[in-house]
């Protein structure tokens, strides 16, 4: 990676660490801050019935070296039981304002227990409350019955909550455990395609794979990456 011309185009000797320019372009459009959540992702999963779908996610890391991005979410919830019995996944970042998408491939497992902990831990005790507090992806017949049911596991965890709202009755913040149902998904990249805005939609795209072999519960060995060039 050089400067902010170079990533105009891509160079026709193709670079080798395509995970380093898309982290590149990801902290460029998070530094821009033309959009409200510039980590923001699409992340497909397949059911049993090979129905794809897919849904926004927040990437809340994305690690070049060794080459996965991380989010996290309900393990109940649809994408995660669909991603837990087929961890074939696929994930897309689109900045619309640069003219850049990313598109990456691979293999989703579940992060460490003590990485998703430290994450919850950094959250604020709202957003821990309605990890408590939602079961993501179930029925439910209206809002009050939503907003009942977070209160009454409120109530369970030891907060005291003011009538009818999520407010605190006091300004104690309280500690809130990270639930067993809620944590990190790592996905780890054997595809990822570049993609920049060209005129008359003569776009610069490039494709690049590797091989990765699980080598522990949350770990790969990878290859190199080896770069094509596609037509638009
Ligand atoms: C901007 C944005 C960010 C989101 N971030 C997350 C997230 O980080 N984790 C999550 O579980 N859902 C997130 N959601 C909600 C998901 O899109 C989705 O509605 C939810 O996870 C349930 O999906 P599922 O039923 O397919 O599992 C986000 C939605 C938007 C629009």
């Amino acid at each position: 990676m050089t400067d902010n011309e170079t990533l105009e185009r891509l160079p026709d000797s193709l670079p080798d660490d395509p995970m380093h320019w898309a982290d590149a372009w990801l902290k460029e459009a998070t530094a821009a801050a033309l959009q409200t959540n510039p980590n923001s992702m699409i992340i497909v999963s397949v059911d049993a019935n090979e129905q794809p779908s897919a849904r926004v996610v927040l990437c809340k890391e994305f690690v070049p070296d060794p080459g996965y991005l991380v989010f996290y979410t309900n393990y109940q919830s649809r994408k995660a039981r669909e991603l837990t019995s087929n961890p074939k996944s696929a994930a897309l970042f689109h900045w619309d304002a640069f003219g850049r998408q990313v598109r990456i491939e691979g293999i989703v497992v579940r992060s460490p227990e003590a990485e998703s902990d430290r994450y919850f831990a950094s959250r604020g005790w709202g957003s821990q409350l309605g990890a408590w507090g939602s079961d993501q992806s179930e029925a439910i017949d209206s809002k009050e019955q939503l907003v009942a049911q977070i209160r009454q596991r409120g109530a369970n965890l030891g907060l005291s909550l003011a009538d009818g709202t999520q407010q605190l009755t006091n300004d104690t913040i309280p500690e809130i455990s990270r639930p067993p149902h809620w944590g990190g998904f790592r996905l780890w990249a054997n595809a990822i395609e570049l993609w920049i805005s060209g005129e008359d939609r003569i776009h610069d795209r490039a494709r690049w794979t590797r091989d990765i072999v699980r080598s522990s519960e949350d770990r790969f060995a990878t290859t190199p990456w080896s770069g094509t060039r596609l037509q638009p």
